[in-house]
């Protein structure tokens, strides 16, 4: 099917983005409001949007103003007979959603294809308002939708096969990359990032490590593009609250529950930057760090070299006396404390991606040694973690289960291993898909880590995924791709 006049109904953060998509593939656009106000609300934000393009010499104001001209705006939905295709980006309440379906299907001619733009709502329940539940699908655009490279196609198990290529080559023609899913709960990327964004605040209420500690060691540690807490202050919290319920409604596994800080926070009203303050926003004055003058260390225990060397360099010397203890570790050290005649300056210490060290202080670690530990870290260029001595540390608490999802979710025949990695990829901004990050890192060593995760949290879903396992076990590094 050729689709030359699509339609947009909702022209807020999304629908706007996406109108705007369309027509700069060339493609005339119909956008549609509720009423004269939103309208002239949704003609700004593309204005607005195309006109920054131009500022930065990504457009022509020739081409802008081609743009522009594709894009008719209405309040009445009754202009979309015509149209090949409309894209619903209103609020995401299903009986909303489903009065809006059951219209357009009166409207449109026959042969129009539905499809919305839900993120979390179930695309069979929409296409069910309609007596054309073959010609429903989900298209589901990043924010915001003019930069981010990622379309999930999604279809139901009514809708025509046929129309699911026919789609994602239109995604193609917009220039984005289309993976085609099926309808479950938080379709490829919202069922993998969502569920690590609420372990980062079960983990903060625990009190595992500082909110900003656990943002620099996931940003600089690991190379994410946002901290967790950041990132989620971006999505708004209410919007992540409702999401993971919707995941928890259909998965029942208790990770997915919301975290119980996420309730009060929305609760509250403070749902990150679109109310002003989130996890951030309430920040006080950062304080001049306390300078150590002379700090003395020890190195203990195994892979010890390389931080004593750097610590030398800075002017450190070990000594018989020291301040603090150090010892490199991925696991808790507790055991290693107990065993000295002064576990108060035993710290952990395990450097994530030569840019953050992660500093473990057990129960008997002193203030003293911990703020020593922190000190010569800062000193020798890494951004100090401070967190508990609990397996994982901060950043494979984190890291791990989000790996272990995704090779649960391709093991469900869910997606394939490229689509995830795409998904990840250009659905979040991440540097690498899970996929490819867990071949870095090795694929025993995530096994061996979740392991221990497991057995700290006894939480099923830390369990290595039988794949993972049985790879490590047949000694094979790599995942077999299609
Ligand atoms: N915001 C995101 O990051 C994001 C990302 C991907 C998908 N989505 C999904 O996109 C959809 C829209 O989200 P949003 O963030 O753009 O919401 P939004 O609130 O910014 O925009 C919704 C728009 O729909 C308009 N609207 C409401 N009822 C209407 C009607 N009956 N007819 C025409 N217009 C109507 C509103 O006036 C508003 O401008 C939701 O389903 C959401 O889950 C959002």
């Amino acid at each position: 099917m050729a689709f030359e006049m699509v339609a947009v109904v909702g022209l807020g953060t999304m629908g706007a983005g996406i109108a705007e998509v369309f027509a700069r593939a060339g493609l005339r656009v119909i956008g549609v409001e509720a009423d004269a106000d939103a309208l002239a609300t949704g003609r700004g934000h593309v204005e607005r949007s195309t006109q920054r393009a131009v500022d930065r010499g990504r457009l022509s104001g020739g081409e802008r103003d081609a743009i522009l001209g594709r894009i008719t705006l209405t309040t009445s939905r009754e202009d979309l007979r015509e149209a090949d295709l409309v894209v619903e980006a209103i609020p995401e309440v299903l009986d909303y959603k489903r009065s809006l379906f059951a219209d357009l299907d009166r409207i449109c001619k026959p042969e129009t294809v539905l499809a919305t733009n839900t993120s979390s709502l179930p695309v069979t329940a929409i296409a069910a308002a309609t007596g054309r539940q073959g010609r429903v699908i989900g298209m589901h655009f990043f924010n915001p939708a003019p930069v981010m490279g990622l379309v999930e196609v999604v279809s139901t198990v009514l809708t025509d096969p046929a129309l699911v290529p026919e789609i994602s080559e239109l995604a193609r023609r917009l220039g984005k990359t289309p993976v085609a899913v099926g309808d479950r709960a938080g379709f490829v990327v919202n069922r993998l990032l969502l569920p690590y964004l609420n372990q980062a605040a079960v983990l903060l209420e625990q009190g595992l490590a500082r909110r900003d500690d656990i943002d620099a060691a996931m940003r600089l540690g690991v190379g994410l593009p946002m901290g967790p807490f950041a990132l989620l202050d971006l999505i708004g919290l209410d919007t992540a609250y409702e999401v993971m319920g919707v995941l928890f409604d259909e998965t029942r596994d208790r990770r997915h529950a919301p975290a119980p800080l996420l309730r009060e926070l929305v609760s509250a009203r403070l749902l990150g930057r679109k109310s002003g303050r989130g996890f951030h926003g309430d920040e006080p004055r950062p304080r001049e760090p306390d300078r150590s003058t002379v700090i003395t260390f020890e190195m203990a225990g195994e892979g010890a070299d390389e931080l004593t060397e750097r610590l030398r360099t800075a002017g450190f010397k070990p000594s018989a006396d020291p301040d603090v203890i150090l010892r490199p570790a991925d696991r808790p050290v507790i055991e290693h404390a107990v065993r000295l005649q002064d576990p108060a300056r035993l710290v952990g210490v395990r450097v994530v991606g030569n840019r953050v060290a992660e500093l473990a202080a057990t129960v008997l670690t002193s203030q003293a040694a911990a703020r020593a530990a922190r000190d010569l870290m800062t000193v020798i260029g890494l951004t100090p973690v401070a967190c508990r001595d609990r397996a994982g540390f901060v950043t494979d608490a984190l890291l791990y289960p989000y790996l272990n999802d995704a090779v649960r979710m391709y093991d469900t025949g869910y997606a394939s291993i490229g689509d995830i990695d795409a998904a990840m990829r250009l659905g979040c901004g991440y540097p690498a898909g899970p996929f490819e990050t867990l071949e870095s890192i090795g694929l025993a060593v995530v096994r061996d880590g979740l392991r221990a995760l497991y057995a700290e949290y006894r939480e099923p879903a830390y369990a290595p995924a039988p794949l993972l396992d049985q790879l490590v076990t047949a000694g094979v590094h790599v995942f077999p791709r299609a």
